[in-house]
């Protein structure tokens, strides 16, 4: 991704960019792989959710609540900018689609956001998420496009410093436009 992209809150990275991959037919499915990597999801590791509006960012960040057992009805963050579901980890979940590159995030509280996740005393995910990468130097970064039908979602994944094999193993496809 070039630093102009980082800085432009609504753009998305290439497909190309992404190693692995697996398709989702449906809802469920969607949901179903949020949960199933709230259970993979190593301590510490933010989530990054790229992807069009309507990917499915939010009904991912349902099925990984679900997937913590926890009982908080998840609902988009657009406008509140910041939910948080408690919990042991608590989850906060973000949305920066509506944040500008000049905002002040340190005013959104993402300092104590960002320390509590260190501390692996909550979990972290982004939809939108370009302009806290920087404040994020271990993370999944996740990337959902429509597939063939109207309900089918392509998950592409890549992580930092490196995809742990437990969450690789959730995306079984090789990406064969990917270059790295
Ligand atoms: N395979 C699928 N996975 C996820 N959602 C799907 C799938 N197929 C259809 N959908 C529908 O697509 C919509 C996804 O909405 P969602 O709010 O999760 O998107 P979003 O990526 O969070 O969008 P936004 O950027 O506006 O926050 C829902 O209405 C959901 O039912
Ligand atoms: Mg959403």
């Amino acid at each position: 991704m070039t630093g102009g992209q980082d800085h432009d809150p609504r753009s998305l990275p290439p497909a190309s960019c992404f190693p692995r991959l697996v398709t989702a037919a449906g809802p469920s499915r969607t949901r179903a792989l949020g949960a199933d990597l709230a259970r993979t999801l190593p301590d510490g590791m933010a989530v990054l959710l790229h992807g069009p509006l309507g990917a499915g960012k939010t009904c991912l960040v349902q099925g990984f609540c679900e997937g913590l057992g926890l009982a908080d009805e998840v609902i988009s963050p657009t406008f509140t900018l910041v939910n948080r579901y408690g919990g042991r980890p608590a989850v906060n979940h973000l949305d920066f689609y509506r944040i500008e590159p000049d905002d002040d995030l340190a005013d959104i509280g993402v300092e104590d956001i960002v320390d509590e996740l260190d501390r692996g005393a909550s979990v972290l995910l982004v939809e939108w998420p370009n302009l806290l990468r920087p404040w994020l130097p271990v993370r999944v970064e996740l990337l959902g496009l429509p597939g063939d039908q109207d309900t089918t979602r392509r998950w592409y994944v890549r992580g930092e410093p490196e995809l742990p094999a437990a969450v690789a193993a959730l995306f079984p496809e090789l990406n064969p436009s990917c270059s790295s």
